[in-house]
């Protein structure tokens, strides 16, 4: 199997978590046999510095080629008051390659409790996964910006409600058969489209349980929680926040991957975290979310399951060895946990041999 990657490291501690995902890319490809290519191009804020927009066309052009996108982080204090902003291209390049389902898994794997700053009780066993809409909503409606008013616009379809409804109870099969769908429906008219969607999208999964919960509940709910849930589908803007509140029950939102797919064309596969400037190029940040979408990125995006369980299994056995990052209160830097991790891919697929 041969496939090309294009990499985007963006900005901030994007290069340094990018870096680190192709080296375990690297690593697995070369233990499986797969013969992984890799190509670079300016995105975000580097793509503003480099041709004056956040997705310049050559680099959306070389993602249409690609057979999967790996993006590093995107944004920082350094483009602030700009024309443009470099989270535009981050909004384009989804839009562009119609990337309307984002996955977001969160696990607090075993043995792994305390990184969680909620006690270890409550956490224990928390496995769900946030599916999130992704070209729609409140990110893409019409836009109105002046200095006395200002407003943004919610519209949803039934296709675009349905689809991605669909990719929830797809999931929820392979899992433990459960749905939450999140809305305001006591308030948004979008919400109340949403829930009559969702309704009838679940008469074709009579073997998936369907729950609706309102977005606020919901929040609240996740905190002393998190183990009811499974499969949590909800619409752009509050699958935006409810995934960084459940990132960090997880401990870090370090830790998590995502992945971004559409109709069938290259997929998209991110860290959750954003760039985090105060500690860029410093060899701080923690790999692990970066090395856990390079996993997201074999599995959704090339098919090879067994290469992701390669990554992932070493990136949980280097997240119990240690050392770790500082944002898991260790002392490793970036590179080397990274390091330690692709070590533990090869030696594992050999010994697997
Ligand atoms: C995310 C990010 C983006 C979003 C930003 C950078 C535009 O927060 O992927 O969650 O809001 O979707
Ligand atoms: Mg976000």
């Amino acid at each position: 199997m041969s496939a090309r990657i294009l990499l985007l490291p963006g900005d901030g501690i994007g290069p340094e978590v990018t870096k680190a995902a192709r080296l375990c890319l690297e690593a697995v490809g070369a233990a499986c046999g797969l013969s992984l290519s890799f190509e670079e191009a300016p995105f975000g804020g580097a793509g503003i510095d480099a041709c004056g927009e956040p997705l310049p066309a050559e680099t959306l052009a070389k993602a249409r080629a690609s057979d999967a996108v790996f993006l590093g982080a995107v944004g920082g204090p350094a483009w602030d008051g700009g024309a443009v902003r470099p989270e535009a291209g981050l909004l384009g390049l989804r839009k562009a390659l119609g990337l309307f389902a984002n996955l977001r898994p969160v696990k607090v794997m075993a043995g792994l409790e305390d990184f969680s700053p909620l006690r270890a009780e409550r956490v224990r066993g928390a496995d769900l996964l946030i599916v999130r809409e992704l070209t729609g909503g409140l990110y893409f409606g019409a836009r109105e910006e002046g200095r006395e008013r200002a407003s943004d616009t919610c519209v949803y379809t039934r296709d675009e409600v349905s689809r991605i409804a669909s990719v929830a109870f797809e999931a929820a099969r392979g899992r433990s058969g459960r749905v939450t769908s999140v809305d305001k429906a006591n308030v948004l008219a979008t919400s109340r489209l949403w829930r009559a969607v969702v309704e009838d999208v679940a008469k074709d999964y009579p073997d998936v349980a369907l729950d609706h919960q309102l977005v606020d509940s919901c929040a609240m709910a996740l905190v002393p929680h998190p183990a009811r849930f499974d499969v949590i589908l909800t619409e752009n803007l509050f699958g935006d926040i409810l995934s960084d509140e459940a990132a960090v029950i997880a401990g870090s939102i370090g830790l998590l991957g995502s992945a971004s797919l559409g109709a069938g064309g290259p997929g998209l596969f991110e860290p959750i975290h954003g760039s985090a400037p105060d500690i860029a190029g410093q060899d701080k940040a923690n790999p692990a979310g970066a090395i856990a979408s390079a996993a997201l990125l074999l599995r959704h995006g090339l098919r090879e399951a067994r290469a992701a369980e390669l990554i992932e299994a070493a990136l949980e056995a280097e997240l119990r060895a240690g050392p770790l990052t500082a944002d898991l209160g260790g002392s490793s830097g970036c590179a080397a946990f990274a390091g330690r991790v692709a070590a533990r891919i090869a030696k594992d697929a050999a010994r697997a041999a």
